[in-house]
């Protein structure tokens, strides 16, 4: 995690660093800190613990000149979170200031020779020991700059994505990539660095995506030159980055989640445009139509991904598996990279993830590459490692999400899968066409019951109040409905802090019931669908030991309305589009606990947005 900004050119840096800190922060907020170099080698650096606003006040009355500088925003692995382990990092000499995101897994035995030959440390961090490193051979070997990074990274085992300042050059750049994004933009004379596109689009539209391995070295004056650890030089495409990338303001909500609840109905409308035809009641995905063949002819579908993705990716199986008859499997991407999986040739690999910066979902795709599968990735960050290390894929255009909590991006994730499935079934002839030109209809005015969920808004921010004291929710569903459970549980402990389990509701009676009594809150996703009267048995389960049911129902339901303490209803739905309006109340919900309990709803702790770390 962790966000990096780089800048060097005719104007002044500090802005251009803030800015993009800013943008970054959803990477990583427990401290920040920027480097700035003057034309006659002076270097600033200002670190402080906290969000990017307390360095924005600390460097208030600060020299903050120079037309050159790297910035940081932190989320900690090596190291408390603190001023101290702040980056950027400065060499002993004093020569270098460096930040990093990623982490060097051999730092100790590095340090420890370093240390050897009279290196002092200031902080407990792993990339104070790269920039040392970097000092030691520059000045061991009288190197070049760029040949010193070269050898350094020879050294480290790990990942990074790193930028350096050398203020023996102070017109100079440095850049370098393993298994962390970089980004950098070029306009006229002007370089801009970051972790991702958003802090560059402000200022340009023409980026270079760095690879792991390259190195990058910005000149003032010069072209961009990226040259590999061998020092061979590296050719670059020129990207365009799309014209509505940049700022996300909050548009006058109080967060960026609310906000980002609020956006769905024009989010997967967005999701579906150009892919959904509800005229002619056709649903065509470029990647399914381009690699028909290949997906068709799959003995099997893995689907990867954490966290939430995950979630969408246990929905993406039942729609394969009831729609398409394609036996699939999931898998938490961290487990899958290590638990050395049966992978054929044969087999599709999904790769979902919101950042398509995840590291564990990126080894998992590599994993799958090297055994001959095909990729097909489901993102929502266009331009990123993720859509780029991919056989195919789909975007889920929902636009940039900035709460830590995801939200639009699940709803977008699903909406995306439903496609997939329904595209691949009419290939395969496993649905009807009645049924198929229903569901396309159907999906087609999801945005519409979307909104309608919406209004239930002030209903759930009152309920919320009254289960502020909770230590502990249960979260029920079954079918469709259980990864919703899981979800909705996901999002209550993120940003409230207040543990939480989804279950399947059968399976309480297998143990977890023995948790229920009157103090328990238990959200139970019941919509009316072939599951219902199932779930009303689970739903007297609880009500029979003193449990305080709080039901997500279908509108119109007078059974299970009538037994639990609280409902909240959504518009009728097809069983497989229900998570696409259950899992909306349970977002709110989450949201309103947390703010009621007076947590930073979009930056909660120990959490980052992006996690690019193993
Ligand atoms: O960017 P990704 O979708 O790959 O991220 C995966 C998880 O880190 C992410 O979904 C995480 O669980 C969210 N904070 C959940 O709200």
């Amino acid at each position: 995690m962790c966000g990096i900004v780089g800048y060097l050119g005719s104007g002044d840096a500090y802005p251009v660093l803030i800015e993009g800190l800013k943008q970054l922060e959803y990477r990583g907020y427990d401290s920040a800190g920027v480097a700035l170099v003057g034309s006659d080698g002076r270097l600033n650096v200002y670190k402080e613990k906290g969000k990017v606003a307390d360095l924005e006040n600390y460097t208030a009355d600060k020299d903050k000149s120079g037309h050159l500088g790297i910035a940081h925003t932190r989320w900690a692995t090596h190291g408390e979170p603190c001023a101290k382990n702040a980056h950027p990092h400065v060499s002993s000499s004093g020569r270098f200031a460096m930040v990093h995101n990623g982490i060097i897994e051999n730092y100790a035995v590095i340090r420890e020779n370093l240390e050897k030959k009279g290196y002092e440390f200031k902080s407990s961090t792993d990339t104070e020991v790269l920039v040392q490193l970097i000092d030691y051979i520059a000045s061991r070997d009288n190197a070049d700059t760029v040949i010193a990074l070269q050898s350094a990274l020879r050294e480290v085992v790990g990942a990074y994505a790193i930028a350096l300042v050398d203020k023996e050059h102070p017109d100079c750049l440095y850049a370098a990539r393993k298994s962390s994004p970089l980004v950098i933009g070029m306009k006229d004379t002007d370089f801009y660095l970051a972790s991702d596109v958003n802090p560059i689009a402000a200022y340009t539209d023409k980026v270079v995506y760095l690879e792991d391995g390259e190195i990058a070295y910005m000149h003032y004056g010069d072209k961009l030159r990226i040259v590999n650890l061998s020092n061979a030089e590296c050719c670059h495409e020129v990207m365009t980055v799309p014209k509505n990338l940049g700022k996300a303001g909050k548009d006058g909500f109080g967060h960026y989640m609310l906000k980002e609840i609020y956006e769905q109905p024009d989010c997967i409308r967005d999701c579906m445009r150009g892919r959904v035809n509800p005229e002619a009641r056709t649903v065509t995905l470029s990647a399914v139509h381009d690699h028909r063949d290949r997906l068709l002819s799959a003995d099997r579908f893995i689907i990867v991904a954490c966290g939430t993705s995950w979630h969408a990716g246990l929905i993406g199986k039942q729609l394969f598996e009831d729609l398409c008859q394609i036996p699939t499997e999931v898998a938490y991407a961290s487990e899958f990279r290590y638990c050395n999986p049966v992978i054929r040739s044969t087999d599709v690999v999904i790769a979902i993830s919101q950042s398509g910066e995840t590291a564990d979902t990126l080894a998992a795709i590599e994993l799958a590459r090297s055994r001959g599968a095909f990729v097909y990735g489901i993102c929502n960050a266009v331009g990123a490692s993720i859509p780029r290390a991919t056989d195919t894929g789909s975007y889920i255009h929902v636009g940039p999400e900035i709460g830590v909590a995801s939200t639009k991006a699940f709803t977008g994730q699903v909406t995306v899968l439903a496609m997939i499935a329904l595209d691949l079934a009419k290939e395969k002839h496993t649905i009807d066409d009645e049924r198929y030109a229903a569901m396309i209809e159907e999906l087609a005015v999801i945005p519409d019951k979307m909104k309608e969920v919406l209004k239930s808004d002030g209903k759930i921010a009152s309920l919320s109040k009254i289960f502020t004291y909770a230590r502990n929710f249960i979260y029920l569903g079954r079918g469709y409905s259980y990864p919703v459970a899981l979800e909705g549980a996901l999002k209550l402990k993120e940003i409230s802090y207040i543990h939480a389990e989804g279950y399947p509701a059968a399976e309480m009676k297998h143990g977890p019931i023995a948790l229920i009594d009157e103090e328990m809150p238990v959200v139970i996703i019941a919509p009316k669908n072939a599951l219902y009267g199932k779930i009303l048995s689970n739903v007297q389960e609880i009500k029979a030991r003193k449990g305080r049911v709080i039901a997500i129902v279908t509108e119109g339901d007078d059974v299970i309305s009538r037994i639990a303490d609280t409902c909240m209803e959504i518009p009728r739905t097809m069983e497989c589009f229900d998570p696409l309006l259950s899992t909306i109340p349970l977002q709110l919900l989450a949201y309103h606990i947390a703010v009621c309990k007076g947590k930073d709803v979009d930056r909660p702790r120990n959490l980052a947005k992006s996690v690019t770390v193993e």
